[in-house]
């Protein structure tokens, strides 16, 4: 139920859980200091207590009311990206709930970049929101999706397709040196130019230790999902397969063979929505062409990791 910003506001400070559009993926809101309402999140999403949430903010003075926000690390950063799709892990205040943190002594803080999604905040204060799916569904970029998850009666802000439809980077600055725990549109380069340091890409065994959330399967939908042996795979055609090509030139226009025309930006958009689309019309695989090089657009890595991680054995 597409409700206004106004009543995302009021239904999240009595305590609601609500879905709201930002600039990555929807997200799953609730009062981040009500621990009865972030524990609604958990049983809604059925999400292992151990997957911490990320604190959405709108001002720097929540974000200083909820972690250590002196360093220079840290100012630079929020100077250079918010709002905008860089998610940073700092030592924690200790009013943030451990339910938040998961009992980590960091918390995870954003500003997102969707003026609806910044409304909401003004009025409620932080909130504690995951991507609004089921977990192990893939993250949601439309209200639609949101609705498919949950109901047609759940509250959520219409707020259009998401501009980037790949989470966050998560970026830890809690420790020795600035690490990525996952990998979006903010890229390492563009974190080492701000930062005038060098920025360390966790391996995915390293992810998983320290961003809880990496461990867990990503997304296994009914299709199962491969990288093209060769483009030319096509020469096997099968009605039961959906086609994501990316460079490869191809004549055929079916509706299960989607060509993204070295556009990987509209591809990042696409993706989930494609995942969730092969589920609905009962394909039996997706298969996508590998990409050329990573330096081609900012999201390959992110794009690489996403997929990777929903990969079938
Ligand atoms: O783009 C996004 O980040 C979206 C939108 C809604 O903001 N949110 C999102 O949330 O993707 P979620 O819950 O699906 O993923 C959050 C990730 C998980 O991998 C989690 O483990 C990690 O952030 N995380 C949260 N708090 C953490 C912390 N204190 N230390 C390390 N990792 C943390
Ligand atoms: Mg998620």
């Amino acid at each position: 139920m597409i409700v206004s910003v106004q009543k995302a506001a009021a239904l999240i400070r009595s305590g609601d859980v609500v879905g709201l559009p930002t600039e990555t993926v929807y997200g799953l809101a609730a009062d981040a200091s009500n621990v009865l309402a972030v524990q609604k999140i958990f049983d809604l999403k059925q999400r292992p207590a151990d997957n911490p949430l990320i604190v959405h903010i709108s001002d720097l003075n929540q974000a200083a009311s909820l972690a250590e926000t002196d360093s220079e690390d840290f100012v630079r950063l929020a100077r250079a990206f918010w709002p905008g799709p860089l998610t940073l892990v700092l030592p924690k205040k200790p009013q943030v709930l451990d339910l938040i943190t998961a009992g980590l002594q960091t918390v995870a803080l954003r500003m997102p970049d969707h003026p609806k999604a910044l409304s909401v905040i003004d009025v409620s204060g932080p909130l504690a929101a995951p991507s609004a799916n089921r977990s192990g569904r893939p993250s949601p970029t439309r209200v639609k999706h949101v609705e498919d998850d949950f109901s047609k009666s759940f509250p959520v802000v219409e707020g259009g397709t998401c501009n980037i439809g790949i989470e966050s980077t998560v970026l830890d600055l809690s420790g020795d040196a600035p690490a990525i725990l996952r990998p979006g549109m903010v890229t390492a380069g563009k974190i080492e130019k701000v930062l005038g340091k060098e920025v360390r890409l966790e391996s995915s065994g390293e992810q998983k230790r320290r961003s809880p959330g990496t461990r867990y399967s990503h997304y296994k939908p009914e299709a199962s999902i491969h990288w093209m042996e060769s483009p030319e795979s096509l020469d096997q055609y099968r009605p039961d397969t959906l086609y994501i090509y990316h460079t490869f030139p191809i004549d055929k226009s079916y509706s299960n063979i989607v060509h993204f025309k070295n556009n990987y930006t509209e591809l990042g958009k696409s993706l989930y929505d494609l995942y969730r689309t092969a589920d609905k019309k009962n394909y039996r695989q997706i298969l996508i062409e590998p990409f050329p090089d990573t330096s081609q657009s900012p999201i390959i890595p992110a794009l690489l990791n996403r997929i990777q991680r929903s990969l079938s054995q």
